[in-house]
Protein backbone atom coordinates (compact mmCIF):
# COMPACT_ATOMS: atom_id res chain seq x y z
CA UNK A 1 0.00 0.00 0.00
CA UNK A 2 1.44 3.41 -0.88
CA UNK A 3 0.41 6.40 1.03
CA UNK A 4 -2.40 7.77 -1.69
CA UNK A 5 -4.07 4.39 -1.01
CA UNK A 6 -3.68 4.93 2.81
CA UNK A 7 -5.42 8.04 2.76
CA UNK A 8 -8.40 6.28 1.47
CA UNK A 9 -10.66 3.65 3.22
CA UNK A 10 -13.54 1.58 1.15
CA UNK A 11 -17.13 2.28 2.32
CA UNK A 12 -19.31 1.38 -0.13
CA UNK A 13 -19.98 0.66 -3.58
CA UNK A 14 -20.13 2.97 -5.83
CA UNK A 15 -22.37 1.79 -8.74
CA UNK A 16 -25.13 1.41 -5.39
CA UNK A 17 -24.56 5.15 -4.15
CA UNK A 18 -25.13 6.42 -8.12
CA UNK A 19 -28.54 4.04 -8.47
CA UNK A 20 -30.04 4.65 -4.93
CA UNK A 21 -28.36 8.68 -4.65
CA UNK A 22 -27.74 8.70 -1.30
CA UNK A 23 -26.66 6.34 1.99
CA UNK A 24 -25.17 6.19 4.99
CA UNK A 25 -21.92 4.29 6.06
CA UNK A 26 -20.47 3.93 8.98
CA UNK A 27 -16.45 3.27 9.00
CA UNK A 28 -16.30 4.43 12.50
CA UNK A 29 -18.55 7.46 12.56
CA UNK A 30 -21.73 7.85 10.23
CA UNK A 31 -21.07 9.36 7.29
CA UNK A 32 -23.80 10.36 4.74
CA UNK A 33 -22.60 9.67 0.71
CA UNK A 34 -24.55 11.48 -1.78
CA UNK A 35 -24.29 11.59 -5.70
CA UNK A 36 -25.64 14.27 -7.27
CA UNK A 37 -24.97 15.29 -11.24
CA UNK A 38 -22.06 12.43 -11.50
CA UNK A 39 -20.29 13.40 -8.55
CA UNK A 40 -20.20 11.63 -4.72
CA UNK A 41 -20.00 13.74 -1.73
CA UNK A 42 -19.46 12.97 1.65
CA UNK A 43 -20.45 14.74 5.02
CA UNK A 44 -20.51 13.95 8.44
CA UNK A 45 -24.20 12.45 9.29
CA UNK A 46 -24.37 14.40 11.80
CA UNK A 47 -25.80 18.13 11.83
CA UNK A 48 -23.10 19.85 13.99
CA UNK A 49 -25.69 22.31 15.31
CA UNK A 50 -27.74 19.43 17.41
CA UNK A 51 -27.27 16.54 15.51
CA UNK A 52 -30.32 16.15 12.91
CA UNK A 53 -29.13 13.63 10.67
CA UNK A 54 -28.25 15.01 7.72
CA UNK A 55 -28.77 11.66 5.13
CA UNK A 56 -32.35 13.30 5.79
CA UNK A 57 -31.69 16.87 4.42
CA UNK A 58 -32.70 18.13 1.33
CA UNK A 59 -30.72 18.64 -1.43
CA UNK A 60 -30.88 22.02 -4.18
CA UNK A 61 -28.44 23.47 -6.33
CA UNK A 62 -25.20 21.62 -4.59
CA UNK A 63 -26.86 23.21 -1.13
CA UNK A 64 -27.62 20.85 1.84
CA UNK A 65 -30.35 21.68 4.15
CA UNK A 66 -30.89 20.07 7.57
CA UNK A 67 -34.24 19.75 8.44
CA UNK A 68 -34.38 20.83 12.28
CA UNK A 69 -32.94 24.69 11.81
CA UNK A 70 -32.43 25.30 8.41
CA UNK A 71 -28.88 25.38 8.32
CA UNK A 72 -27.14 25.37 4.89
CA UNK A 73 -24.02 23.28 3.72
CA UNK A 74 -22.01 23.02 1.02
CA UNK A 75 -21.45 19.67 -0.36
CA UNK A 76 -18.70 20.81 -2.37
CA UNK A 77 -16.76 21.96 0.17
CA UNK A 78 -18.34 21.53 3.50
CA UNK A 79 -18.79 24.70 4.44
CA UNK A 80 -21.82 26.18 5.70
CA UNK A 81 -23.47 29.43 5.74
CA UNK A 82 -25.30 29.61 9.06
CA UNK A 83 -23.44 27.98 11.97
S1 LIG B 1 -29.67 20.39 13.97
FE1 LIG B 1 -29.12 21.06 11.99
S2 LIG B 1 -29.51 23.18 12.02
FE2 LIG B 1 -30.02 22.50 14.01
Amino acid sequence: MNDDESAFVRVADRSTLVADGQMVVNPGRAIALFHRDGTAYAVDNRCPHMGFPLSQGTIDDGILTCHWHHARFELAEGDTFDI
